[in-house]
């Protein structure tokens, strides 16, 4: 689910490999592309859960708008995964509700 080789970015082996955590699991991803789409290479697709109904949500708009995509980022709520670029290493957790500080 990945495009192997884009006209402006080039070509995805050329690209760094790096390792991230998702809810305490490893998850690998490219170094640089948004959170939200390495998740989605790896099969997640449920980013958080609605404060009121409890109700899944994924990605949507993907240019950071809806704010559907929030998840926790080393300790921080309310990040926009789909805008927000990859570190190695970077701790990655589901967000239920509304945000807090970890
Ligand atoms: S999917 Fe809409 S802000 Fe990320």
């Amino acid at each position: 689910m990945r495009i192997l080789e884009h006209p402006i970015l080039g070509k995805l082996e050329e690209r760094n490999k790096v390792t991230i955590e998702f809810d305490g699991k490893p998850v690998e991803a490219y170094e640089g592309e948004p959170i939200a789409a390495a998740l989605m290479a790896a099969g997640f697709k449920v980013l958080r859960y609605t404060p009121k109904y409890n109700e899944p949500r994924g990605v949507f708009c993907a240019i950071g708008r809806c704010t559907d995509c929030m998840m926790i980022i080393d300790g921080a709520p309310n990040v926009r995964t789909c805008i927000t670029p990859v570190k190695a290493g970077m701790k990655v957790e589901t967000q239920h509700g509304r945000g807090y500080w970890k």
